[in-house]
């Protein structure tokens, strides 16, 4: 009786991580039409999403402008703008619902962001200034082909 018991108490378990384990991998989605992966978020966690978005367009337009100007130190803060500190109050709900590929590629993107800052305040020539932008945007077409909001 007890080892039953027992026996269906770790399936149970068990079970539950597993759901957990999936979870926490594939966040909330389920396939598109157009072959990217769905991430299903309510209309206000997709406008946190969204409007975080237009920041860093508006970030990487800045950097451009400055840099279009000489002006590195201007560039070094406009890149930081995109950096790790604007993701930090992401609600935990939504991290929750992001796959974990996607958190993987944007806090990669937001951590590249910082060293460019670094980067570009400690000196570098605008032709790296360049290459650093073509591999930052590179990410942005990563996540862009795989994943939609909904
Ligand atoms: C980790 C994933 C990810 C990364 C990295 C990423 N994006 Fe996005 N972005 C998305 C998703 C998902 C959408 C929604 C697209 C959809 O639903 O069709 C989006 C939408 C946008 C939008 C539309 C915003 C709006 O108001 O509708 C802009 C602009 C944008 N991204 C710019 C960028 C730029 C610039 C970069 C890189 C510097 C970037 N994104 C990097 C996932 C990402």
């Amino acid at each position: 009786m007890y080892k039953k018991l027992f026996l269906a108490s770790v399936l149970i378990w068990i079970v539950s991580l597993g759901i957990f384990a999936k979870f926490f991998i594939t966040g909330s989605t389920t396939p598109s039409a157009d072959s990217r992966k769905t991430i299903h978020l309510s209309p206000s966690e997709k406008d946190v999403v969204l409007g975080e978005m237009r920041t860093v367009l508006k970030s990487l337009n800045g950097v451009l402008k400055s840099l279009g100007e000489s002006n590195f130190k201007q560039a070094s803060s406009e890149a930081k703008k995109a950096g790790a500190g604007m993701a930090v109050d992401i609600n935990p709900v939504v991290m929750a619902k992001l796959p974990l590929e996607f958190k993987k590629i944007g806090m990669g993107m937001h951590d590249d962001f910082d060293k460019f800052s670094l980067d570009l305040e400690r000196g570098m020539t605008e032709k790296q200034a360049l290459v650093r932008m073509g591999e930052i945007t590179n990410k942005c077409i990563t996540c862009h082909v795989t994943y939609r909001l909904e």
